[in-house]
């Protein structure tokens, strides 16, 4: 489904991949960087490296607002990269202003990757970079979803429903969807 059209004119391509916690980004986005022999940059993981902490030792030693100023930091970085990327976006990042702003002038194409919440609390139970659905992952992915849903909206180009499909199948709808050259694309 089409969301919105992309302000992005720089000549290399950056993919970006939003949405909820459990949603695919990271596997996707993976997949979809191996075919178009794009780099592959997570946000989480940028964070991680930086600072030499794992997300759940930046949200228990420094707390979420620190974490939340890394992460823009972190995509800011990423924007910067002149090779063609894929940006797997963590879940959060886009509930600042200025996140979306960035995301939105710097992508080719942003996809919000969606699933119903129990695809979602099924995909999530292994993770331990996910604190904030210690407690109550069903509760709080039901939230998230009502406080989020608007700002991935804004700034979607498409939307992509991965719950039923293979990463395979969504990695090729991604292609699809963004026009992405088939030229660009390592044929296996
Ligand atoms: C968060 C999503 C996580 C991670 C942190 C907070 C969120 O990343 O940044 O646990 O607020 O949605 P993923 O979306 O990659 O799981």
């Amino acid at each position: 489904m089409k969301v919105t059209s992309s302000s992005q004119t720089q000549t290399n391509s950056l993919i970006v991949l939003i949405g909820l916690m459990g949603s695919g980004k990271t596997s996707v986005g993976r997949a979809l960087a191996k075919k178009l022999n794009f780099k592959f940059v997570d946000s989480d993981e940028l964070v991680e490296k930086t600072v030499k902490l794992s997300v759940r030792e930046i949200f228990v030693q420094m707390g979420e607002v620190e974490f939340r100023r890394l992460e823009s930091s972190a995509l800011a970085e990423a924007c910067r990269f002149t090779q063609s990327t894929v940006l797997a976006v963590a879940g959060g990042a886009i509930l600042r202003q200025e996140n979306r702003t960035l995301l939105k002038d710097h992508a080719k194409c942003v996809v919000w990757l969606d699933a119903p919440t129990s695809t979602l609390v099924g995909r999530t139970g292994r993770a331990k970079h996910r604190p904030l659905l210690d407690a109550d992952p069903v509760g709080q992915l039901n939230q998230m979803r009502i406080d989020r849903e608007s700002l991935y909206q804004q700034i979607a180009t498409y939307k992509i429903a991965t719950g039923p499909f293979s990463v395979a199948d969504v990695v090729n709808q991604v292609i699809e969807t963004c026009e992405l050259s088939v030229a660009q694309a390592v044929v296996n």
